[in-house]
């Protein structure tokens, strides 16, 4: 991937040290913030409201899915405090991890200095950030939580950043397509599932896992309770 575009930057180097437990967000300017700022609020809350909001570990189906693929360029989309993103830059992997929180990104960012690992940081939101495309070999999706739209717009980033011969591993909760709004007031019809991206492959992708599966789960984080997952890999042929 080259290092010209618009919206990349280091934030380990360029966002100034912040109290990560304070009540106030980061200010989005300084940052740099390529999105719909009242997402990135959204998320900043949430991170804000509990000190660590993930396990730290990283997520089972990515190291199962993993496991005998080479090393390359992967892009890892709505990276949270980053477990999954430094797990995979000690495995030797180069990669970019792209979030809308700008509270989680700092996390990571610290997660990976602790860990001695070098990530490039993407502060944005995934459609907006306009990747290059076919820049990865393999694109990560865990339990992402993408707005829809009537234009696909995130399921088509998502598949644009995958390079020839590379792989779209999609890991999200099983059955959360059909659910009823939740109390909470998040309706799962809002956001995008394995299905909505599934039906947008053509003959240029093979589908080499696509199945429902118990959740290998991290102790511990705010997802634990969730107990299986559905596991979308497809590979690009062309
Ligand atoms: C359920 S969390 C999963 C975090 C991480 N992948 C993990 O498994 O621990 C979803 C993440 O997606 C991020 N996110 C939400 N909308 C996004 C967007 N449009 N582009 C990029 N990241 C987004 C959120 O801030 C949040 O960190």
């Amino acid at each position: 991937m080259g290092d010209s575009g618009p919206v990349t930057k280091d934030i380990a180097t360029e966002v100034p040290s912040q109290d990560f437990l304070t009540t106030r967000p980061p200010t989005p300017a300084a940052e740099q913030f390529v999105g719909d700022p009242a997402v990135q609020a959204e998320w900043d809350q949430r991170y804000i409201d509990r000190e660590q909001l993930w396990s730290g570990q990283p997520n089972g189906a990515l190291v199962a899915e993993t496991a005998g693929m080479p090393p390359g360029r992967v892009l890892d989309i709505g990276c949270g405090e980053g477990a999954d993103a430094v797990w995979l830059a000690r495995g030797g992997w180069t990669v970019t991890a792209l979030e809308v929180s700008g509270v989680a990104l700092k996390r990571a960012a610290r997660h990976a200095e602790d860990a001695g690992v070098n990530i490039k940081w993407v502060h944005a939101d995934l459609v907006a950030a306009m990747l290059p495309p076919a820049s990865f070999d393999l694109v990560s999706a865990q339990y992402p939580a993408l707005l829809r739209t009537p234009d696909n717009a995130a399921e088509r980033a998502m598949l644009a950043a995958v390079a020839p011969g590379g792989v779209l591993l999609l890991v999200h909760h099983a059955g959360m397509d059909t659910h009823p709004p939740q109390e909470s007031g998040i309706d799962p019809a809002d956001y995008v599932w394995p299905t909505m991206v599934a039906a947008l492959l053509t003959d240029d992708w093979q589908i080499e896992t696509y199945e429902e599966r118990p959740r290998i789960a991290p102790d511990g984080g705010a997802g634990a309770h969730h107990t299986d997952d559905v596991v979308l890999r497809a590979r690009r042929l062309r």
